[in-house]
């Protein structure tokens, strides 16, 4: 196989490429990243000399440039892991995710229709489905997307779908609920928990804290897209969940009982606007045509997780940029919280 992995320098993208190299490691893998903030090369440090990686800095928006990616490289599986992911970024301001998300995914399809691609696989979220206070969201539940980032998650995934019924560009589809694991940029409620945690900062919980994800291990994650992606139905939507339905304050306080912080470290701020209640997916199609499940508890992924922090400060410093320390000063005063 000859991968175009896109993104691959953010935490699920860099999970993944570490995963596949280890289980395919005569398949080329070409990685084009932006390296935007949340971008690392860190993430994938020890590839940089294996001769079947390959790294190319480039925006997937910029058709010029990706243009020349495939013209020198003629990949025959395209994985789209970038995008603009955080959710809070989306609310303070949305045109960069309508690009990257949309705008980016249109030159991608544009350039594997030209280049006859075998394989397009998008990279979504549940959250295009929407909140749900009872059941689960299978593939055919209606999508109804509540912040500007999985609204443009959800335009992206009806573009990747239109470009299968017009022009039978062979797509597939993943929306898998939450992801943990190792290198994920400290800005997301788990690795924020355990940085704050550590440094004995205050530990931000938006509303009452009730609010409900299905907790997803990251190398469960990247089994299942690697089944979809060698055994989906083309043209099919698969769901990835951890069967880890938690509270936001059951997940902060299990992080603190571990590190053995104390409790009075939460804060309770404002929530967030459009917060969704709860996420559920159903993943019996992933179970029943592909025969996946997630091996992960929550018990053993989370103990994982916090010690791969604990002991990864070089790398922790290394997403402590300029930016970084502007954007959360800047979004830590307005929720009335002083220190990051
Ligand atoms: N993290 C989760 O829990 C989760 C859950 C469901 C779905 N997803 C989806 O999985 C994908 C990966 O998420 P993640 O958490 O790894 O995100 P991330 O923010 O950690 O990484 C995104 C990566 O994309 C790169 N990127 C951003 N804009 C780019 C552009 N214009 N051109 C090239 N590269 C660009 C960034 O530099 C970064 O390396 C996203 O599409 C996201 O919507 C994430």
């Amino acid at each position: 196989m000859n991968v175009l992995v896109t993104g691959g320098c953010g935490f699920i993208g860099s999970n993944f490429i570490h995963y596949f190299n280890k289980k395919y490691p005569h398949h080329k893998v070409l990685n084009v990243d932006k390296l935007t903030y949340a971008g690392n090369l860190e993430n994938l440090k020890g590839l940089e000399r294996r001769r079947y990686y390959k790294f190319v800095k480039a925006d997937i928006c910029n058709a010029r440039v990706m243009k020349d990616v495939f013209e020198k490289t003629r990949p025959d599986t395209v994985i789209n892991f970038a995008a603009e992911s955080h959710v809070d970024r989306s609310v303070v301001s949305a045109a960069p995710f309508l690009k990257t998300n949309f705008l980016g995914v249109s030159v991608l399809l544009n350039l594997s229709l030209q280049y006859k691609v075998g394989r397009f696989l998008q990279i979504s979220t549940d959250e295009v489905y929407g909140s749900i206070l009872r059941g689960r969201f299978t593939e055919e539940s209606m999508i109804n997307p509540s912040s500007p980032y999985a609204a443009s998650k959800t335009a992206a995934d009806a573009l990747v779908i239109s470009y299968y019924k017009t022009h039978g560009l062979p797509v597939l589809i993943t929306r898998s609920s939450n992801n943990y694991g190792p290198y994920q940029f400290p800005e997301k409620l788990i690795p924020l928990t355990i940085i704050n945690a550590l440094g004995d900062k205050k530990i931000p919980i938006y509303g009452d804290g009730m609010n409900i994800r299905d907790w997803l291990y990251v190398e469960d994650n990247c089994a299942a897209i690697d089944l979809v992606l060698q055994h989906g139905r083309i043209g099919e939507i698969y769901n990835i969940a951890g069967e880890n339905e938690l509270t936001n304050m059951y997940v902060i306080k299990r992080i603190l009982r571990y590190l053995r912080k104390d409790k009075s470290l939460m804060t309770c701020v404002a929530d967030r606007p459009g917060h969704d209640r709860r996420y559920a997916l159903s993943i019996n199609k992933m179970k029943r045509q592909l025969g996946w499940y997630p091996k992960t508890s929550f018990e053993v992924g989370i103990k994982k997780t916090i010690d791969w922090y604990s002991k990864h400060k070089r790398w922790l410093k290394s997403t402590q940029t300029g930016e970084y320390r502007h954007f959360y000063k800047k979004y830590y005063t307005q929720l009335g919280l002083t220190q990051i």
